[in-house]
């Protein structure tokens, strides 16, 4: 084989490589939480499902972090909604910061890292415990 054949297949392979890369996501354990805890409600795409499900691939996804944690921790018993979202105890502080670096980065595309350390401070100041 030439040497500019050989040259040509590994900027062919790169290039492959380059672009796979583009699909990652940043947060496959977050992904994994997300497809398996919420996706049945939020759907796979985070788009909901009409006025029942809210779409969690939203402009106001920043609005929504300070209250994630809580949301998933103890639910939404004290909405007017009709259908509220049920408490998720057993999810982790390190499960919750995933599952919330996976909405808010690969799926919405913002440039916002969530600590762990944030996701404690705010599970402790949540109002919506029972
Ligand atoms: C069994 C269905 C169900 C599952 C599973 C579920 N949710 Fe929800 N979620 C809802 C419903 C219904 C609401 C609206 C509740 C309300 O407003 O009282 C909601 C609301 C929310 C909100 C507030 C949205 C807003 O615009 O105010 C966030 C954030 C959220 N869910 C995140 C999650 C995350 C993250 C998971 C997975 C860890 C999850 N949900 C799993 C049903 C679900």
């Amino acid at each position: 084989m030439s040497g500019s054949r050989l040259f040509y297949i590994l900027c062919l392979l790169c290039g492959i490589l380059a672009l796979s890369n583009c699909d990652q996501v940043k947060y496959p354990y977050g992904e994994r939480i997300y497809l398996r805890q919420c996706a049945d409600c939020h759907m796979d795409n985070a788009e909901g499902l009409s006025s029942l499900y809210p779409s969690l691939k939203t402009e106001s996804i920043e609005s929504l972090i300070s209250e994630m944690p809580c949301i998933i921790r103890y639910g939404t018993q004290d909405s007017t909604e009709l259908i509220k979202m049920l408490p998720m105890p057993k999810m982790s502080e390190v499960e919750i910061a995933n599952v919330m670096n996976y909405i808010v980065q690969d799926l919405n595309g913002l440039n916002q890292e969530i600590k762990l350390t944030q996701v404690k401070e705010m599970i402790q100041n949540c109002t919506n415990k029972k």
